[in-house]
C-alpha cells in the first residue's frame, strides 16, 4: 500500500488529522490496534477547550458537538464546606468549554472518515516502523493471516501512551520526563440527573472528588483513591457514600444515585517525551505526553499538537515549505509543558497527598486563598483552563 501520511492509532488525535489532512487533498491511512466498538467503549474525559472544538468544525466534524454539547462558562471548586465559583467566561475575556463527551467526539470522528471512504484499518496487530530516520519511511502490521506494508512520506505516531511509535525511536534520543501520583480516579458514570449544571472540583481531608456530566441525564463523578484500591472493592453503594463525605453538605443533599453504567480507575501520571519528531516519525496527543486529569487538559493538549502538525503539513505538500515540520517539536512542547505545569498544579492544589507535610497542606490553603482573592490569580486559571492560544 502507498500513501503520504501514514497515521498509527484511531483515537481522537489520529483521527482528526487523518480528516483535516484527507479535506485537503492529502492521502492519508489510520491503522488501529482495536475493533471499533473498543475504542468506542472506552470512556475518557469530556471537556473541549474552544482550540479543539475550532478543529472539529474546520474538519467539518462539529456539527453534534455544537448541538449536543453543553457551554460552561464556569466551574465550582469546593473546599472547607463551601463552594467558590471561577467563572471562566469573566476572567478569560469571554471564552468558555464545551462538555461533550470524548467517546461522542471519537464516533463523530469515524462517522466523518466513513462519509468521506477514509482508509481506517481496524485490528491491525504487530505492528512495525522501518527507516523512519530517513526520507522513505514504511509501516508494516499484520491482519489476520496478511502482512501489509504501507510505504509513505511520513509517519504519524498518535498511538497513545502505550503505542508502538514512541518506543520505536532509538535509545538515547529521547528524554522522559515522568511523575507518577501516589493514587487513582475512581469513575463512575451513571444515568442520573448531575447534581450541578456547572463542573464542582472538591478538596476534602478524605481525598479529592469530582462531579462532571456528560449530559443533563449522564452524570461523571470520580473520588480520588488509593493506588492499592481494585475497582471490585468499590460498591455502588460505597462509592455514593464516599462521594457523599467529599462534598459540602448541601450538595451531598441533592445527590441523586443510581446503579453504575461504567466504574473505573485511573492512575494520575504526567509525562512528556522529547523531541517529539525523529527523522519521518511525529509524534502527537498521549503518544507524546500525557498530564492527570485534574485540570481537563487530556485531549486539549492533543489538539496543539494536531494543529501544528497539520499547517506543517500543508506547509510541506501544498507550498514546498518545511519549516513547520522542523519547528513542529519545539512549538508542540512548549506548548504541551504550559499544560503540564496547569494540570500538575490542579492536581497538587486539590488532592490529598499520602506523604504530606503540614507545611504543604498550609501551602494548599494558602494557594486557594490566593486564587479566590487575587483577580489576577483568577485570569491566570481561567486562561490556562480555557486553553492558551495556539
Ligand atoms: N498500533 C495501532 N494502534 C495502536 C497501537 C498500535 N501498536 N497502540 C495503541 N493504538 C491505538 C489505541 O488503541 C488507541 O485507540 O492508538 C489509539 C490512541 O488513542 P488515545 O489513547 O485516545 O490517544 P490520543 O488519540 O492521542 O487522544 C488523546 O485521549 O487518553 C486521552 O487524555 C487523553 O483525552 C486525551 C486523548
Ligand atoms: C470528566 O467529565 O470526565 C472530566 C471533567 C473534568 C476533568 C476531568 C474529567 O478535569
Amino acid at each position: 500500500m502507498k500513501t503520504q501520511v501514514c497515521i498509527i492509532g484511531g483515537g481522537p488525535s489520529g483521527l482528526l488529522l487523518s480528516q483535516l489532512l484527507h479535506l485537503q487533498g492529502i492521502d492519508n491511512v489510520v491503522l488501529e490496534r482495536q475493533s471499533r466498538d473498543y475504542v468506542l467503549g472506552r470512556i475518557r474525559a469530556g471537556v473541549l477547550e474552544h482550540g479543539f472544538a475550532e478543529l472539529m468544525r474546520e474538519a467539518r466534524c462539529g456539527e453534534r458537538m455544537d448541538r449536543e454539547g453543553e457551554i460552561h462558562e464556569g466551574f465550582f471548586i469546593a473546599h472547607d464546606g463551601r463552594m467558590d465559583r471561577v467563572d471562566l467566561h469573566r476572567y478569560s475575556g469571554g471564552s468558555s468549554v464545551i462538555v461533550y463527551g470524548q467517546t461522542e467526539l471519537t464516533r463523530d470522528l469515524y462517522e466523518a472518515r466513513d462519509r468521506m471512504q477514509g482508509t481506517v484499518v481496524h485490528d491491525v496487530q504487530d505492528v512495525q516502523l522501518h527507516d523512519i530516520a530517513g526520507t522513505s519511511p514504511s509501516v508494516s502490521y499484520r491482519k489476520g493471516d496478511e502482512r501489509v506494508r504501507v510505504e509513505c512520506d511520513f509517519v504519524i505516531g498518535a498511538d497513545g501512551f502505550h503505542g508502538v511509535s514512541r518506543k520505536s525511536i532509538p535509545a538515547g534520543v529521547l528524554s522522559e520526563y515522568e511523575k507518577v501520583y501516589p493514587f487513582g480516579w475512581l469513575g463512575v458514570l451513571s444515568r442520573t440527573k448531575p447534581v450541578s449544571p456547572e463542573l464542582i472540583y472538591a478538596r476534602h481531608e478524605r481525598g479529592f472528588a469530582l462531579c462532571s456530566l456528560r449530559s443533563q441525564v449522564l452524570s461523571r463523578y470520580y473520588i480520588q483513591v488509593p493506588l492499592s484500591d481494585k475497582v471490585e472493592d468499590w460498591s455502588d453503594e460505597d462509592f455514593w457514600a464516599e462521594l457523599r463525605r467529599r462534598v459540602p453538605s448541601e450538595v451531598a443533599g441533592r445527590l441523586l444515585t443510581g446503579p453504575s453504567i461504567e466504574k473505573s480507575i485511573a492512575p494520575l501520571r504526567s509525562f512528556v517525551a522529547e523531541p517529539m519528531r525523529y527523522g519521518s516519525l511525529f509524534l502527537a496527543g498521549d503518544a507524546a505526553h500525557i498530564v492527570p486529569p485534574t485540570g481537563a487538559r487530556g485531549l486539549n493538549s492533543a489538539a496543539s499538537d494536531i494543529h501544528y502538525l497539520y499547517h506543517a503539513m500543508l506547509g510541506h505538500y501544498r507550498d514546498g515549505d518545511d519549516s513547520g515540520l522542523d519547528g513542529y517539536s519545539a512549538k508542540a512542547l512548549a506548548r504541551v509543558w504550559k499544560a503540564q505545569r496547569f494540570s500538575w498544579w490542579m492536581t497538587t492544589m486539590l488532592h490529598t497527598f499520602p506523604d504530606s507535610l503540614a507545611y504543604d497542606r498550609k501551602l494548599q490553603d494558602t494557594d486557594l486563598a490566593y486564587l479566590f482573592s487575587s483577580e489576577a490569580a483568577m485570569r491566570s486559571l481561567a486562561e490556562n483552563y480555557v486553553g492558551l492560544p495556539f
